[in-house]
């Protein structure tokens, strides 16, 4: 077995690929062979640091395998069933409470980086039937937030025009489930390769935010936007001028930076409503894997690398290169 674990110091170069023994599920626990790991911009903050976790620590939320055996409690999983891992375990259904936050997978608890896991089976999900176990390990935390500020926080209606920036893991999977929903996508980028991308899978109107400095203007000339997903933090002013009457604002990450001064003038003159999202439930994160099965949809991964080469993966996340998804693989 190896782990990958932030040993000594903080930061992508203490990255190391640990040997260890594989664990023995717990009465309630469920042994899995993981087969991939996906990253996300939340385990560079961690590696980095910015949590302030103890160290070493094993960071990593997102990981889809084999269940290889059950503690004498389980009664949701079998041997050889297929699942990803659910980031919020203290979060089943319903609304988010504070308790829903304990135990989140490399936050609170250790995290999934490793080669086999023994988690409590509210920590896990059966993957959708149609999808590779590389494809299920990008679920856990974009897909599902995605999902849960399009449709729980979102209610996107369908003909309902939605506002994405940029095209990492987050905002590509809100625009495959934006056009499943038959909604409007306006999406923001800062390469024009990529903005061919997301056309091509379906966006109508697409801006390049470094070389259409006027991309705003534009947004408002088409009659603005019903939903805008908030993924940059400093973006927020952007997504206010962007909603139309009645708009809705969803709030998910701060890519740069969270601090922002901005008049709530807007919020009254609009009618706008602002929410914060975080990740999603395990009974949301079924129903969304059940419209994946239903739609024959399919992640995208930008790049597959080698769990051995775990350190270069990262270092291609922090570059912000990518289009959708990153992931692992430790076939
Ligand atoms: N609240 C939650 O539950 C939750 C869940 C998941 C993620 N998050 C947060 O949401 C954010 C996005 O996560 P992610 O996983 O999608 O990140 P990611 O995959 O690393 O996405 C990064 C992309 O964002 C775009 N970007 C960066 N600066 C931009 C700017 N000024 N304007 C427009 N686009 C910009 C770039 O796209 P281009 O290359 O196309 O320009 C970049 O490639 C992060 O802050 C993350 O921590 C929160």
């Amino acid at each position: 077995m190896k782990t990958l674990i932030v040993n000594e110091k903080y930061g992508i170069d203490h990255l190391n690929l640990t040997p260890g023994q594989v664990p023995e599920p717990k009465a309630d626990e469920v042994l899995v062979k993981v087969a991939a790991i996906s990253l996300n911009y939340l385990d560079l903050m961690v590696i980095r640091g910015d949590f302030g976790h103890q160290i070493p620590h094993i960071p990593g939320s997102d990981a889809a395998g084999t269940v290889l055996r059950i503690g004498s409690a389980v009664t949701g999983f079998l041997p050889g069933d297929q699942v990803s891992t659910h980031f919020t375990p203290g979060w089943q259904s319903g609304n988010l409470t504070p308790e829903g936050l304990e135990n989140r997978l490399g936050i609170d608890a250790a995290g999934v980086f490793s080669t086999y896991i023994c988690l409590p089976e509210t920590a896990l999900v059966k993957s959708p039937v149609n999808l590779s176990a590389q494809e299920s390990a990008t679920l856990p935390i974009a897909a599902l937030t995605a999902w849960e500020a399009l449709h729980e926080a979102g209610g996107l209606k369908p003909g309902e025009t939605v506002l994405l920036q940029g095209t990492g893991g987050v905002s590509v999977f809100a625009l495959q489930f934006a056009k499943l929903a038959g909604a409007r996508v306006i999406i923001t980028s800062s390469s024009d390769e990529k903005l061919k991308r997301a056309r091509s899978m379906g966006a109508d109107h697409v801006f390049n935010y470094k070389t259409e400095p006027d991309w705003l203007e534009k947004v408002k000339a088409l009659g603005g936007v019903d939903l805008a997903l908030e993924v940059i933090g400093t973006g927020f002013k952007e997504s206010i001028q962007a909603c139309r009457f009645g708009g809705r604002i969803i709030i998910i990450g701060f890519l740069n930076g969270a601090e922002t001064s901005l008049s709530i003038f807007d919020f009254l003159q609009k009618k706008l409503t602002v929410k914060g999202v975080l990740v999603g439930s395990k009974g949301a994160f079924s129903q969304m894997n059940e419209t994946i099965e239903k739609a024959g949809l399919h992640p995208v991964i930008d790049k597959i690398f080698p769990f051995s080469e775990a350190r270069k993966a990262f270092e291609y996340l922090a570059a912000g290169k990518h289009f959708g998804k990153i992931v692992l693989d430790l076939n």
